[in-house]
């Protein structure tokens, strides 16, 4: 069974959010398999983010995933990859389609990084190794 990695960022725990999100992903028909609240460190991040090193939003991304507590999940169901990914709509949340979470929930607040509620793994590999990173082999 295919199973995806989820974060609910900063922005969405601080704004009890966590309940609503993790809803929408349940209704959708996705099953919850791991979940855990924790306060990320950086050298957890910096593997999890290691795509984006050098980027220009990536040392205000470590910062704003530090800022506070996270919501980590594993769901699992047949395609929850991509579908997650269309649940959670495209990254900039003030452009993301109503009805998606980015979409329904957030915008740009003008900050040095989108803060943008969730992350969902983008391929079968990538969740794998995320899933390892956040909950161990
Ligand atoms: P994740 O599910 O979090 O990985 O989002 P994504 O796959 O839609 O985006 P991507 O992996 O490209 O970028 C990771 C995160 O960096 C995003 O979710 C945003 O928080 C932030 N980010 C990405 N691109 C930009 C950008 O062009 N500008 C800014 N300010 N932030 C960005
Ligand atoms: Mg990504």
């Amino acid at each position: 069974i295919e199973r995806t990695l989820v974060l609910i960022k900063p922005d969405g725990v601080a704004r009890n959010l966590s309940g609503s999100i993790l809803a929408r992903i349940e209704s959708k028909g996705y099953s919850l398999a791991e979940l855990k609240k924790v306060s990320a460190t950086r050298e957890l991040l910096e593997q999890h983010y290691e795509e984006h090193v050098g980027k220009p939003f990536y040392e205000p991304l470590l910062e704003f995933m530090l800022s506070g507590p996270v919501v980590v999940a594993i769901f699992e169901g047949h395609r929850v990859i991509e579908g997650f990914r269309s649940l959670a709509g495209i990254t900039d949340p003030t452009t993301a389609a109503p009805g998606t979470i980015r979409g329904d929930f957030g915008r740009d607040w003008g900050l040095a990084v989108q803060q943008n509620l969730v992350h969902g793994s983008d391929s079968v590999d990538s969740a794998e190794r995320e899933i390892k990173i956040w909950f161990g082999a």
